[in-house]
């Protein structure tokens, strides 16, 4: 089933509208990777001044939004404050996850996140987040509050179009990979603590530094990702209304929970669009021992 026909289905018009444009942004945005991002400049050194592409796909993901007519604002880690629109739905964004990561070809990632209320706001009031991911396979993963859903990229004709690759996705029973963020010298003994205990139980390390591709596997083979409080960032790293409160809704639907390590991402209060927490999410039994482990009462 092709996305367009899935939105119109199963998903609110407003929602539907914004999903799709994004979809549509997305292709181009991965088409321009290389010629914005200065991997083609040293053999095309008199070519024009290339934009950053961290700005190119913010300003093409905000365009597509605003031209839906469905955001009442759009706000991104690329930009200090919102841009208004004409419609009910706040989008947060992060228009290319992991961009530090262009040139070693690691995956990268684009997360929105739907609120129904101003920004910021607490994930509570997310409707839908949808995040797209640029590995080996373009997909797009997609919640309304109704389950997960999966989409990837595949040539139509001469154009690349979304097809429907899985519905109500859920986090395997048995975790099987983490990943933590930071350097392992700045983590807090208790996160030290909790790591200790992953491995010491055999589950496998992987991580790509990007939080999406990162995430992504958790959600296919179960387990735990984390950007934790350090003792030089303590309230992490990871942007709760662009990246944080998205995924974990994503994450909720499938089965998961995240936690900030005191309870819910969901009902972090972001006192400004950049504020950030620690993040711990995955699977549900695992992210609660740690909530145990780091209230003193496992
Ligand atoms: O927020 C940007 C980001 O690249 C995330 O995608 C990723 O999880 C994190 O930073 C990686 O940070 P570090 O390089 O400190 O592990």
């Amino acid at each position: 089933m092709k996305l367009d026909e899935f939105l119109r289905l199963n998903a609110p018009e407003d929602l539907a509208a914004l999903t799709s444009s994004i979809a549509t942004a997305s292709l181009t945005v991965w088409e321009n990777i290389p010629r914005k991002s200065g991997v083609l400049e040293a053999v095309n050194p008199s070519g024009e001044v290339q934009k950053a592409i961290d700005v190119f796909s913010n300003d093409e993901f905000a365009e597509a939004i605003l031209s839906t007519g469905a955001a009442g604002e759009v706000a991104s880690e690329e930009m200090s404050d919102a841009m208004k629109g004409k419609g009910k739905i706040g989008v947060a964004m992060d228009p290319l996850d992991g961009s530090s990561n262009v040139e070693t070809n690691n995956p990268l990632g684009s997360i929105f996140g739907f609120y129904n209320k101003p920004l910021p706001c607490s994930g509570r009031s997310l409707v839908g987040a949808v995040y797209v991911t640029y590995g080996n396979m373009i997909t797009l993963t997609l919640t309304y509050g109704k389950g997960v859903h999966r989409f990837a990229a595949v040539k139509d004709g001469p154009t690349l179009g979304f097809e429907l690759t899985g519905i109500d996705l859920k986090l395997p029973e048995k975790p099987e990979v983490y990943g933590v963020g930071g350097a392992k010298k700045d983590w807090t003994p208790r996160v030290r603590r909790f790591v200790d205990s992953l491995e010491e139980r055999g589950m496998r390390i992987r991580y790509c530094g990007t939080f999406v591709g990162d995430y992504n596997q958790v959600l296919a083979r179960g387990g735990i990702f984390s950007y934790p409080e350090t003792t030089v960032k303590p309230r992490g790293k990871l942007r709760v209304l662009f990246e944080t409160a998205p995924m974990a809704f994503i994450n909720e639907q499938a089965g998961g929970y995240a936690s900030s390590g005191g309870g819910s991402i969901l009902d972090v209060e972001p006192d400004s669009l950049s504020a950030t927490s620690p993040v711990y999410i995955g699977s549900a039994g695992l992210v609660r021992e740690l909530e145990s482990v780091f209230s003193g009462t496992g």
